[in-house]
């Protein structure tokens, strides 16, 4: 069953009924201002940092689910009838509804007697703002005599404080209503230099802006008094619950329609500059008022919106696909690469099932978010690379998260999760194979940011590979810390006592706990490290080195052995005779093997140690891979382990904490699925991989949307494995490293354009079926059209480049001033 239909000619999605089994969300905003929008027009809107900077108030777990948001009322003042023009809050039975969730804009539009509405909100590039530009037209053969009622509440910034101190919080609220604006600058007085504002183009006939006398006593955001008496109250929030409401009166002819354009939006003043006049406790106007002056206006609303689709237009431009298969098509083309922007964004930080509070950006997790976003906007990966590895500590292991607005490592949370260093190494090289910026290895960047102890970037790299080094355990292999890629598997924890945190509490002293899933990442970290060095030109950049001088050629070796050895110990400790093992325990017992009573076969080491090619010259990888097929996958996709963790297990932590089929306890972890598809493409077997891919792509899946439950645009977290009663629903939308892992896996592995040191790579594993594809890249400025035609069954790539039959598999940058190159595949 479908709640909507993909519009893939617009890039959007278009939700044809309100009560969808979730709220289907979307993200406005791309760079600092941030705002969540569900299909019901709920959600809230952050500067940068949800938890820190936060303007609207949300309060999670409410009832419904999704309540609270940028709701616009309507009134009939001749009926004295009001309606949610995008259904919540009022829930009136609307004729018409549509949200249109598109590329960073949502259009939420229905018609209510007669009345249509339709609101685009979005966010303009390089602004700290959001516009919500509303469209009333009547559709009656009568004249209709209309009011339309605006609301947000506020949110007094941390929003974490701000849901619980409520002793101080009631008393601190403060606002300034002039013309059309309502700002809110609660501790503007004190310490802030930022306030929040909300403007309206039209003339109002009042304003709220305290939450009681706008909703009145005992009454929800459904059934504001304000709306049943058809006018405001026109109060000032003294403390308590500023609200931002206005009051427009709209008088429509028969077929009139008309326009009203709110702005919400953030603003910094200078220290020195906060009030007007200076002696005063007025806020100083002078700069916001050009912006809400430019923005109210609706052409500047339209220019503003057309810059937004040229914006995306040339981002999903740099990689298009045209395959047989409409899914891949349009995942590829418009929807994952768009998530792939959101998770850079906000990492795991705020969405409807993570709360804005209780995550920063993950060291781990933004690292590989970069391998679905880096070929997009270079210049902000980089950016988040110097900042993540400022947070890395002087020993080579990381803060595990750290805060967007302050770039500082998180305390609360710590370190020690022995896998982190590594995905800065994978992190890096993904942006030197995309962009040839050899000039970021040479940044200097300090050790948790701390001044003085900046070193090169590259250096970082080689203390991340030393890490693991320091670390290993009793077989050779990593020893876990507090957890490795699955923060469920808390081997050091042994923690007995109720509600202490799976993620911090560490009770055994670490020497003997091993990951066979770090062994994996390490040898591939460790490849990507030695060829880093051998690559990286001399630092006095004097010389471009073809060939590696001869000290980098030896620390690459250096590193080669190690990664060597700790092949030789995957294979001697880390095989279980059919799969690779999961990891030892604190008592050197086996997790993931056939020994094991439950959890016998993991899915991480046997994506992770094929994808980094372990294993692919003694029949391992073949051997694992056959393991997973028979052992993990389903038809909702791979599941993360088996048997599932029936009861809990005091050595093995948070991951049996989870009931049979949930989450990490043998649910569908749609994050490591790409693992195995590479895995697969790296044995060559394109069908497999493809069947894993479409296992899980939202968009195949939209067909069962009663089941899936999520929105099928994006990715999710989770999809419930097959011992959960609610198997194959997914949860937790949006924010999973699951979006760049796929879209790595399809564009580079699958459909196997490459990125690589020497040009773009082509050697694409696709089904045998598939009769060929097509493709743009663009890669280094320089747009490559790639056609590909099947004339054998096998993976094996001719290439003929601009006309010329060229040897090898990857296409060399064309000469200087070339900028567009025909390339022939045929795969045989
Ligand atoms: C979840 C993990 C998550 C971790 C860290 C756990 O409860 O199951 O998926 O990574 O918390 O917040
Ligand atoms: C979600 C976390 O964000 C990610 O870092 C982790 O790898 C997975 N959960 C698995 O536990």
């Amino acid at each position: 069953m479908k709640f909507g239909y993909f519009d893939d000619q617009r890039r959007e999605y278009v939700i044809t009924q309100p009560d969808t089994p979730l709220p289907w969300i979307n993200y406005l905003g791309c760079q600092a201002y941030f705002g969540i929008i569900s299909n019901t027009a709920g959600g809230y809107s952050f500067y940068r940092d949800a938890r820190l900077r936060r303007l609207t108030r949300y309060r999670y777990n409410n009832v419904p689910f999704d309540l609270g948001g940028r709701y616009i009322y309507l009134r009939d003042n001749q009926s004295n009838q009001f309606w949610s023009p995008s259904w919540q809050p009022t829930r009136h039975q609307l004729e018409r509804y549509e949200c249109r969730h598109g590329m960073g804009y949502s259009i939420i539009g229905s018609e209510y007697q007669g009345v249509e509405a339709r609101t685009r909100y979005l966010v303009p590039l390089d602004e700290n703002l959001e516009i919500w530009q509303l469209t009333v037209t009547n559709h009656r053969p009568a004249p209709a005599k209309l009011s339309v009622f605006s609301s947000v509440e506020f949110c007094l910034w941390d929003a974490q404080d701000d849901s619980a101190n409520f002793q101080r919080n009631f008393s601190t609220g403060q606002v300034e209503i002039e013309d059309e604006v309502i700002y809110h600058k609660t501790e503007y007085r004190e310490r802030r230099d930022h306030f929040a504002y909300f403007a309206c183009s039209a003339k109002i006939a009042g304003f709220d802006t305290q939450r009681e006398p706008f909703l009145g006593p005992y009454r929800g955001w459904d059934s504001p008094l304000a709306l049943e008496r058809g006018e405001s109250a026109n109060s000032v929030a003294h403390g308590w619950a500023p609200i931002a409401s206005h009051h427009v009166k709209l008088d429509l002819k028969p077929g009139e329609s008309k326009q009203i354009v709110f702005v919400l939006g953030y603003h910094e003043n200078p220290k020195e500059q906060k009030f007007d006049p200076p002696d005063s406790q007025t806020v100083n106007k002078k700069s916001v008022k050009a912006v809400i002056a430019k923005y109210r206006n609706p052409a500047s609303a339209d220019a503003a919106f057309e810059q937004l689709r040229q914006y995306w237009d040339s981002l999903l431009r740099i990689c298009q696909v045209e395959t047989p298969c409409v899914h891949t098509n349009r995942m590829v083309n418009i929807w994952n690469a768009y998530q792939c922007m959101a998770t850079f964004n906000i990492s795991r930080s705020a969405s409807f099932y993570e709360s804005g509070i209780g995550r920063g950006l993950g060291f781990r997790d933004s690292n590989q978010d970069l391998l679905g976003f880096v070929h997009m906007v270079p210049s902000r990966a980089r950016e988040r690379i110097l900042d993540i590895a400022a947070t890395q500590l002087p020993s080579g292991g990381a803060y595990h998260q750290y805060q967007p607005l302050t770039k500082r490592g998180n305390n609360d949370i710590g370190g020690n999760f022995n896998d982190d260093p590594h995905w800065l190494i994978l992190g890096v090289a993904a942006y030197l194979k995309e962009t040839g910026d050899w000039s970021i290895l040479e940044e200097p960047v300090p050790y948790d940011n701390e001044p003085g102890s900046e070193q090169p970037l590259y250096e970082h790299l080689q203390r991340s590979f030393q890490y693991t080094l320091a670390r290993l355990g009793p077989h050779g292999l990593p020893l876990i810390g507090r957890a490795d890629w699955n923060d469920c598997l808390n081997l050091n924890c042994f923690s007995d006592t109720p509600g202490q945190s799976f993620q911090t509490t560490t009770n055994k002293e670490g020497k003997v706990a091993e990951s066979v899933f770090i062994a994996g990442l390490f040898c591939l970290a460790g490849r990507e490290l030695a060829e880093i060095t051998c690559r990286r030109p001399c630092p006095d950049g004097k010389e471009k080195l073809q060939s590696p001088c001869s000290s980098a050629a030896k620390l690459a070796n250096g590193y080669l052995a190690e990664v060597a050895r700790m092949e030789e110990a995957i294979c001697q400790h880390g095989w279980d005779g059919e799969w690779f093992l999961r990891a030892y325990d604190d008592f050197g017992g086996k997790v993931g093997s056939k020994e094991c009573e439950e959890g016998k076969i993991f899915i991480e080491t046997q994506g992770f140690c094929t994808l980094a090619g372990a294993g692919l010259d003694n029949g391992m990888a073949r051997k694992a891979l056959a393991s997973v097929r028979q052992l993990l996958a389903t038809e909702h996709g791979i599941v993360l382990q088996q048997p599932a963790y029936s009861r809990y297990y005091l050595e093995l932590g948070e991951i049996s904490s989870y009931p049979p089929g949930y989450k990490e306890n043998a649910g569908i972890f749609c994050h490591n699925n790409p693992w195995v598809m590479i895995g697969e493409a790296r044995v060559g077997n394109g069908d497999s991989a493809f069947d894993y891919y479409s296992l899980i792509n939202p968009s195949k899946r939209e067909e069962i949307s009663e089941i899936h439950r999520c929105e099928p645009y994006v990715y999710a977290q989770m999809i419930a494995g097959k011992d959960a009663p609610t198997y194959g629903e997914a949860k937790n939308s949006w924010l999973t490293g699951t979006a760049a892992w796929n879209y790595f896996a399809i564009t580079q592995w699958i459909l196997g354009i490459r990125t690589s040191y020497d040009g773009l790579e082509i050697a694409p594993v696709v089904p045998k079926s598939w009769k060929g594809f097509k493709a743009t890249r663009k890669f280094r400025g320089v747009t490559y059209h790639v056609d590909v035609e099947r004339v054998g069954p096998g993976n094996n790539v001719a290439l003929t480049v601009d006309g010329v039959v060229t040897a090898g598999d990857v296409v060399a940058p064309p000469p200087e001033g070339v900028r567009q190159v025909a390339v022939k595949v045929t795969l045989s």
